[in-house]
């Protein structure tokens, strides 16, 4: 073989080796924490090859989720990328249980989905219904793309976790065909953001939450809200990006600041960074500063409890691998790569 190509090959070789194969599974609404992580790793493809994009239902219902993906990424000029919806609701929780909560316990914040028609898809804000069609089989996407690269697949999960979950329960030989799973999800030392007691994606689906937690994924590495709750993106920040305009900084502006967690009304209002941590991980890893092993699962007997991280019972689960639970961070450092990527010029 001629010198220049092995040496071609060689350098391509550790090239594709450095590249992380990843699954984006994701609830996002307008723009928020789950389109900002989707511009962070599609504007970083030196170092995330994304394999396709898998919607669960959370902050809006699934069919319009996909249409707001749909806009994000013609935004970004890869519409070419797979979206596929899967589950239509959690495995148990429904919006009537919801209901029920708040009349009996009070202390329900955000509802997602649940304050929500199924039925109805709206476009993105001066925009046309997308003419694309999503996939729906997301589960048997997620399935048949870690049997075809065993070890390789990343889950990011940024929202509730039914997918992945039905993924697990379909076929469990994948489990350990999975590289790892980084998830935003679930509180240990803090409250909660749905209830008092739980963290909205773990409190969607607690079920789901609960399959993942005592499952066999060789690595699982959790953004809960005792990081997450360290990174403020406070007025002064949503400015750094929003007043770089293009069509990506524009979107976030109009979602940041007309929406969530609404800078142009609020000016004190406070958002966070949430799904984009998780994302951020995936390049630079070493923005966590502290971090430790536990085996975690969640509460899944409806009550004021319903949804909240627990310990796992061990003796029941031998087979559970323990997580990662990340809990300290450089918040200089990971801002900084998230308004360089938010702003990055195309
Ligand atoms: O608790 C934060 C999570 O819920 C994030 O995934 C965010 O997108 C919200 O829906
Ligand atoms: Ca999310």
């Amino acid at each position: 073989m001629p010198r220049f190509l092995a040496g071609f090959l060689v350098v391509s070789g550790l090239l594709g080796a450095a590249r992380d194969t990843v699954i984006f599974d994701t609830d996002s609404g307008l723009f928020g924490d789950d389109g900002a992580a989707l511009v962070m790793l599609a504007r970083s493809p030196a170092q995330i090859a994304i394999q396709g994009i898998t919607i669960v239902p959370g902050n809006v219902w699934a069919p319009q989720g996909a249409e707001y993906m749909f806009h994000i990424l013609d935004l970004l000029k890869r519409s070419q990328l797979t979206v596929a919806t899967g589950a239509e609701s959690p495995l148990i929780h429904t919006t009537a249980m919801s209901k029920e909560f708040d009349r009996r316990w009070g202390g329900l914040g955000y509802t997602g989905a649940f304050a929500q028609d199924p039925a109805a898809v709206i476009p993105a804000p001066g925009s046309k219904l997308s003419t694309r069609k999503a996939r729906r089989d997301a589960v048997n996407f997620l399935i048949a793309e870690i049997e075809r690269h065993p070890g390789e697949i990343t889950i990011l999960a940024l929202g509730p976790m039914t997918n992945i979950a039905l993924a697990l329960r379909m076929k469990p030989d994948i489990e350990t065909k999975i590289k790892r799973i980084v998830f935003m999800g679930g509180n240990i030392r803090v409250p909660g953001n749905a209830t008092p007691a739980a963290e909205f994606n773990f409190w969607f689906d607690p079920e789901a939450a609960r399959i993942v937690l005592r499952s066999r994924i060789p690595k699982k590495m959790m953004f809960g809200l005792d990081i997450c709750n360290l990174a403020k993106i406070k007025k002064a920040e949503f400015d750094q990006i929003a007043n770089v305009r293009s069509p990506i900084t524009d979107i976030f502006r109009e979602d940041l600041g007309n929406r969530y967690p609404g800078f142009l009304k609020k000016p004190d209002a406070i958002g966070y960074m949430w799904d984009s941590l998780a994302a951020a991980f995936l390049l630079d890893p070493d923005f966590v500063t502290k971090s430790e092993s536990r085996y975690v699962d969640v509460q899944t007997t409806w009550g004021q409890f319903y949804g909240s991280t627990t310990p796992l019972d061990r003796r029941a689960t031998p087979a559970a691998t323990p997580v990662t639970v990340m809990l300290g961070l450089d918040f200089k450092r990971v801002f900084t790569l998230y308004k360089n990527l938010l702003t990055k010029a195309e």
